[in-house]
């Protein structure tokens, strides 16, 4: 069982890193993150693990098993967040990961196999861009030259990784996949279903698929007083209505997103109309048809705007991951785990992409459970009720005392 008041502490003290007014930000690669790893690091190592951090800035806790050369089970989550973002995003998967092992080492459980806590690095992408980044390493599963990517103030993936005091080349983390025999991770559900359905854990069935990309609109900057409305090419006005296109080419379909989460103008003057302006886009489906379509349908958008227009826009790919269907056996574990301890949990999908995806791509079994959350989430309004967190972690040593135990 776990242990109610550790977990609170955890959650305390992993929330109070890189927190402001209630707000937690912790960007990818950032101290800030790597203070959330270090502490992480810590909880594990007074608990008997060996603890590495990869090429990526990956953090591994090993607890040894009585067969070390078994192929191992990974369990975690990761410890980066938004911008002003909540407390348990990531980092509750982590915090029960860890209360898991504890729980069954405090009851004197002896591992078969090896069992390794994982904080993936850079989750959210919110600084580079690139979601899913640690866990895409490890699983090589990264895009072409993403080390060069930089953040708003020019430092590279490269830089920021070698600041950490890493090489620069996140490819040095892949890892062998053999070597991992399945993959769990919890995380908070993020919407509202488990708390309509009223029941605290969710075994997920399957990942929406995500692409990421910026397009960028050149214009011309001008005078805005002396440049009469019709002699214009500016850029945020079309930068505008490629937005408002791709809401409308999402909006047309089902269970279909796409969302314009920054947006930037140059030169930026409120006496200048905007030379160019960049945006970022985010567009998500259970199946893959309907991301292709809503891009196809961007994609028109963009040609047609920017001829209208007068502008010349370019669009940049830079992260596509598939929808991803997870293992039915791991369902099917987590299911029985949570029927040990009298949760009948709903499965759900996914519409939050998760390093679980890149496990699973990579063709290691991989299963998630989601404990009941409210409050939405990449918001400080984010929250979940430690004893759903402590069932979540009950149910999290149950499936591993089948798989490790
Ligand atoms: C991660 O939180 C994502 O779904 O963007
Ligand atoms: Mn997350
Ligand atoms: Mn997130």
């Amino acid at each position: 069982m776990s242990d109610f008041f550790r977990l609170q502490k955890h959650i305390d003290e992993l929330s109070a890193i890189g927190s402001k007014d209630g707000a937690v930000t912790r960007l990818g690669l950032s101290a800030e993150e790597q203070a959330a790893r270090d502490l992480v690091g810590a909880w594990c190592d007074a608990r008997g693990a060996k603890v590495r951090r990869d090429a990526a800035a990956n953090l591994f806790a090993r607890f040894p098993g009585e067969r070390e050369r078994d192929p191992i089970v990974l369990v975690g989550s990761h410890v980066d967040s938004v911008p002003e973002g909540g407390r348990f995003d990531g980092a509750l998967g982590v915090i029960c990961a860890i209360e898991a092992i504890e729980s069954l080492l405090d009851v004197g459980t002896r591992f078969q196999r090896p069992v390794e806590v994982v904080a993936w690095a850079d989750e959210e992408g919110a600084r580079f861009g690139v979601g899913l980044f640690g866990s895409a390493a490890a699983f090589d599963r990264l895009p072409a030259r993403i080390a060069e990517r930089t953040d708003r103030n020019g430092i590279s993936i490269a830089d920021a990784l070698r600041a950490l005091g890493e090489k620069g080349d996140p490819a040095f983390a892949a890892r062998d996949v053999r070597e991992i025999a399945a993959y769990l991770e919890l995380h908070i559900e993020q919407g509202p279903r488990l708390v309509q359905a009223n029941r605290p854990l969710g075994v997920v069935s399957d990942i929406v698929g995500i692409v990421h990309g910026r397009v960028t609109v050149k214009g011309r900057a001008d005078h805005a007083g002396a440049t009469v409305m019709t002699a214009r090419a500016d850029a945020l006005l079309g930068a505008a209505e490629m937005a408002l296109a791709l809401e409308t080419a999402a909006r047309s379909r089902e269970s279909t997103v796409g969302t314009v989460g920054e947006i930037s103008v140059r030169p930026g003057a409120k006496n200048v109309v905007p030379g160019e302006s960049t945006f970022s886009i985010d567009v998500r489906a259970p199946d893959q048809a309907r991301i292709d379509a809503v891009m196809a349908d961007l994609r028109d958008a963009v040609k047609r705007v920017s001829e209208a227009r007068g502008l010349e826009t370019s669009i940049d790919v830079f992260n596509a991951v598939p929808p991803t269907p997870l293992d039915l056996t791991m369902r099917d574990l987590f299911a029985r785990a949570a029927a040990s301890i009298g949760v009948d949990a709903p499965v759900l999908s996914s519409g939050a992409g998760h390093d679980a995806q890149n496990p699973q791509l990579a063709g290691v079994p991989t299963g998630m459970l989601f404990i009941r959350s409210s409050g939405g989430s990449h918001t400080p309004r984010e929250s979940a009720a430690t004893v759903d967190a402590a069932l979540g972690a009950d149910a999290l040593a149950f499936a591993l005392r089948r798989l490790a135990g």
